[in-house]
């Protein structure tokens, strides 16, 4: 495969034969959702897309990620008992990006702009406008919502899933913080991290139909059981639905996921993570839905359980916000009974 100039990628990549899969491992027009929206001209855009296995290079022509960049298995991480099952759960999103041209010191006078460029692009956009699913927000009209100190503090400490920047100067900081403010710096400050990369990517793009589904077939989210004796898959279930496909009849695809599991000596498996604010118990042994709850905003997090008293508590940190769902700051706490 062609890849840019200066870039010389390795002819293979190690392909562990088990444990088996657990997200599929190549999107190409077969895979393309049947019931998405304008399908056909999605169809043209893969073909001409550089696409068909999880470690293509990455080219100036649109490149598909698949199962994606944050997922396959994402942030949450996964659960594991003592007989060495292993509960992991995943996404399967296409995601797309491309690489252009970095703006070089002298094309680009203003050096806050490549700094700007340097460190937050790649997930802010080169334009700043984030992307379209709000996984990575937009910084257009920022202090309509955040001050200049308030984001200092962010850059110090970073969010979630936003890294923190200490490790760059204060005036480079305050640099990047001026830029995105749209305020002329006071002096033109050179950037001390010397990187001569020449291209940056254009983002960590899902690919969503005109509907707000992704392209890809069914499930988007899923709870896969492995068992880490054998590398064998016990079950694999969707994690999460649209409710309003389901009530079409469509068997629930999963969603987009953020946050791990939670297993319990009495076999039980807790995940909230779905992007449709619920928490559900699974049967270890089956992956079937044994209880379910609404929450108040999604539940991004790893649940964790306590006991007061002799009664035992699961305790969910609600904080939604990414994938557009509503962003809260809740800790709801269950009971068993
Ligand atoms: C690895 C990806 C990544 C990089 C690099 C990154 N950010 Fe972020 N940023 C995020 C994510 C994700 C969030 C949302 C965090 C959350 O609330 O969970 C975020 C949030 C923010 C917010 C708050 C937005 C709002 O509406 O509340 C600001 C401001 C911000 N980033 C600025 C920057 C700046 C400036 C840089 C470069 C110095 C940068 N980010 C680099 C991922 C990134």
């Amino acid at each position: 495969m062609d890849v840019v100039p200066g870039e010389k990628p390795n002819p293979t990549q190690p392909i562990p034969t088990l444990p088996v899969p657990f997200t599929r491992q190549s999107f190409t027009e077969k895979d393309l959702n049947t019931f998405a929206a304008d399908g056909d001209s999605l169809a043209g855009l893969i073909r001409k897309a550089r696409t068909g296995s999880a470690y293509i290079p990455i080219g100036f022509d649109m490149t598909i990620f698949y199962p994606g960049t944050d997922g396959g298995a994402q942030w949450g991480g996964a659960a594991a008992d003592k007989a060495g099952i292993l509960y992991v759960p995943a996404k399967e999103i296409p995601v797309y990006t491309s690489l252009i041209k970095k703006p070089s010191t002298e094309e680009n006078k203003a050096g806050t702009s490549r700094l700007y460029q340097l460190n937050c692009a790649a997930c802010h956009g080169v334009d700043r406008n984030g992307n379209h699913d709000g996984s990575y927000p937009s910084l257009v009209n920022i202090h309509k919502r955040l001050n200049p100190k308030q984001v200092h503090q962010l850059l110090l400490k970073g969010r979630g899933m936003m890294p923190s920047f200490s490790h760059i100067p204060e005036n480079e900081r305050a640099a990047i913080v001026d830029f995105i403010f749209d305020k002329k710096p006071e002096k033109e400050i050179a950037s001390t991290q010397k990187s001569d990369v020449p291209y940056q990517h254009t983002g960590y793009n899902r690919w969503y139909d005109r509907n707000g589904y992704p392209i890809s077939m069914p499930p988007w989210g899923t709870l896969t059981a492995i068992d880490l004796n054998s590398g064998q898959r016990k079950w694999q279930v969707p994690l999460g639905e649209y409710k309003e496909l389901t009530d079409k009849g469509i068997k629930p695809t999963g969603t987009d996921n953020y946050g791990g599991p939670l297993v319990t000596e009495s076999g039980l498996l807790f995940i909230a993570a779905s992007k449709d604010e619920y928490i559900r118990a699974f049967d270890k042994e089956t992956g079937k839905i044994l209880w379910s709850a609404k929450l108040p905003f999604a539940g991004y997090a790893s649940p964790s359980t306590y006991s007061v008293n002799g009664k035992q508590y699961i305790a969910i940190a609600c904080g939604g916000g990414k994938l557009n769902t509503k962003s809260g700051d809740q800790y709801i706490a269950f009971a068993l009974p």
